[in-house]
């Protein structure tokens, strides 16, 4: 949700914001801007849509010796994405960028107003310069102007400013968005809301914590914590492996998630299974003492895991498990009770809304646990205990292969739990990890199977809706099948308890109604094989999704025979995702960027 990105050195400026940007696009893409301020001339560009247009209007523009830059890339909050809305924002002489919301904004924005100040964007962020400018005014220098600012300034926000009344230094302020700097031996300073466009720039950095202001110059960093003391920044080794991920040949990033799913699960198994049970050296067998409950709380994707989660952790664990939407959950003043682990799951790490649950569990003394794909994330630093899914970079917008590890580590932690529970026999256990360890080939896509579905594609790409129909695990994989069809296409669709369908969306039935059926081998198959007969009878046109042959349906994509519905699980899990991908890809979207979304939602 929005990028952010600052320089200060002697390489190309441009160069480097914009390459920066190109890694942070993901994040947000709806337009960017950069501002480079070199001998007391500012020069600022902005393009709205996809960054190639920003490219392409800088293309003749080049710094070669000393300059500060910022530069953003949006995802609208305030205001429509045109090119004035789009950061950086100017005042009088300074510039800024923002990422996350200021919630008083208005209040400041009407006291700005009556001392004449014009405001060209209806963003939020344009306060934040004007208020630093009016403050400049009376202040003794740039700094503390910024820290007045600061200070009045309420909400989320990652903030860089640049400024002609100091214009070798880049001052910066961090509450509840994510922001690093990063600096090596040649003196430069790098900014960014995540450390891959750091990567291969910076030996060092350090991750800012909520409170923390500053600026840097080319010899030092000020650094001063929520309470205006000065703090010693905290670097850590940056690594040089750059994740950064290529399309490898594939059309679309989401293509290329879906074919690596069977590698990164390899990764996110690897070392945690041995014959008799499931190990997970990062986590203190204590985490569990006096727990008698489990509560699990995400956003989209990884809620869709969380659901997944709570059938194994009852089944397989024994152990009360709720799942809990985190932008419902952060304002229903929930009972908290202190034997209740409370368990994130995310994707970034930095999702406002489920970072926020984080927060409130860890106020109540409750135990926490972290199941995330981004080291050294908001969460992962706040979480007493933390689970690696080891799913590399995933850029599409629509995630697959951080839902196929998700879901993997919850069926191995649900094992672990059972084995400290002594809920499952020895033999059962045996079984189960034996089952975990075909999970890759189960996902592996097969030319055939691809080939079949970009086939069907063509018949699907109208309609009045689609329903996703499933039953026990089936119907979290029903709600996340949706979820990726209409992240991508476009078109309406919803995930539904196969046994639900009766109770009101039946009437909806009709040819024109598109029934995406999963019926598992393993796993109530004759009672979903009887919901779906309902809607056959009615005429809905139906895909059934099935290793046993279905002559029910329109159409028929037959999965391959496992021994158990996990497997069955993660196959159907594939399909789903080259079902999605293909529509979308028929109906000419933009697969890895779809409209109005951001790969990372850090605004609630
Ligand atoms: O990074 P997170 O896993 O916390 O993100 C949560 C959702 O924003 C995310 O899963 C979203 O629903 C995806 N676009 C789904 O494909």
């Amino acid at each position: 949700m929005c990028g952010i990105v600052g320089y200060l050195g002697e390489k190309n400026t441009k160069e480097i914001l914009l390459s920066g940007l190109k890694e942070l696009e993901y994040r947000g893409y709806d337009s960017a801007g950069i501002a480079v301020l070199q001998d007391d001339n500012f020069e600022s560009y902005k393009a709205v849509g996809k960054l190639v247009n920003l490219e392409e209007k800088t293309k003749d523009f080049t710094t070669e010796s000393f300059a500060v830059g910022i530069g953003h890339t949006r995802w609208a909050t305030h205001g429509k994405p045109t090119e004035l809305n789009a950061h950086p924002h100017l005042g009088e002489s300074s510039y800024v960028v923002h990422n996350g919301i200021i919630e008083n904004y208005a209040e400041l924005k009407k006291q700005l107003q009556a001392d004449g100040v014009t405001f060209l964007s209806q963003t939020d962020t344009e306060v934040i310069v004007h208020l630093f400018e009016k403050n400049l005014k009376d202040a003794s220098s740039a700094f503390e102007a910024f820290e007045q600012t600061i200070q009045e300034i309420q909400g989320a926000y990652a903030i860089l400013l640049v400024t002609k009344s100091e214009d070798k230094t880049i001052f910066f302020a961090k509450y509840g968005s994510p922001m690093l700097v990063g600096i090596n031996a040649e003196g430069e300073k790098y900014f960014a809301s995540s450390d891959t466009p750091l990567i291969g720039h910076c030996t060092d950095v350090n991750y800012f914590e909520d409170g923390d202001y500053g600026y840097v110059d080319a010899q030092s960093i000020a650094l001063f914590d929520k309470e205006g003391r000065k703090k010693e920044p905290h670097f850590t080794k940056l690594s040089t492996n750059k994740l950064s991920a290529q399309k490898d040949g594939y059309r679309f990033f989401m293509e290329k998630e879906i074919y690596e799913q069977s590698n990164v699960i390899t990764d996110t198994l690897l070392g945690r299974l041995c014959e008799e049970e499931v190990l997970f050296d990062e986590l203190d067998t204590q985490l569990f003492d006096g727990i008698e409950e489990i509560k699990l709380c995400a956003c989209g994707t990884s809620y869709h895991s969380a659901l997944s989660a709570s059938y194994m952790f009852e089944r397989y664990s024994k152990i009360k498990t709720s799942v809990e939407i985190a932008s419902e959950f952060r304002y229903r003043q929930p009972i908290m009770s202190k034997d209740t682990l409370f368990v994130v799951i995310s994707q970034s790490g930095e999702t406002a809304d489920t970072l926020e649950t984080l927060k409130m569990a860890k106020k109540a003394g409750l135990k926490t646990l972290v199941i995330c794909n981004v080291d050294n994330s908001s969460m992962v630093r706040l979480a007493d205990a933390c689970i690696l899914t080891r799913a590399g970079v995933e850029k599409g917008v629509a995630s697959t292969k951080a839902f196929a590890t998700q879901v993997t580590v919850f069926w191995m932690l649900s094992l672990y739990v059972a084995k400290l529970r002594d809920t499952l026999s020895q033999e059962e256990l045996s079984r189960q990890i034996k089952l975990l360890r075909e999970i890759p080939t189960s996902v592996k896509v097969e030319d055939a199977m691809h080939e079949r579905i970009k086939r069907l594609s063509k018949r699907y790409l109208h309609g009045h809706g689609f329903f996703f129909i499933g039953r026990d695990l089936f119907f979290p994989l029903a709600l996340e099948g949706a979820l990726k069809l209409k992240e991508i296409s476009y078109l309406h669709a919803e995930g539904y308890p196969s046994g639900e369908m009766k109770h009101g969306p039946i009437a909806l039935a009709d040819p024109e109604l598109f029934t995406i059926a999963l019926l598992p081998q393993h796993l109530l198959y004759e009672k979903s094989k009887s919901n779906v007969e309902e809607l056959s009878a009615r005429d809905s046109t139906i895909c059934a999704i099935s290793p046993l042959e279905f002559d029910k349906a329109d159409d028929f994509i037959q999965t391959k025979k496992h021994n158990d519905y996990m497997l069955e699980f993660f196959e159907m899990m594939v399909v789903v995702q080259l079902l999605s991908l293909e529509i979308s890809v028929r109906l000419g979207n933009d697969v890895d960027m779809p409209r109005n979304l951001a790969k990372s939602v850090t605004v609630e």
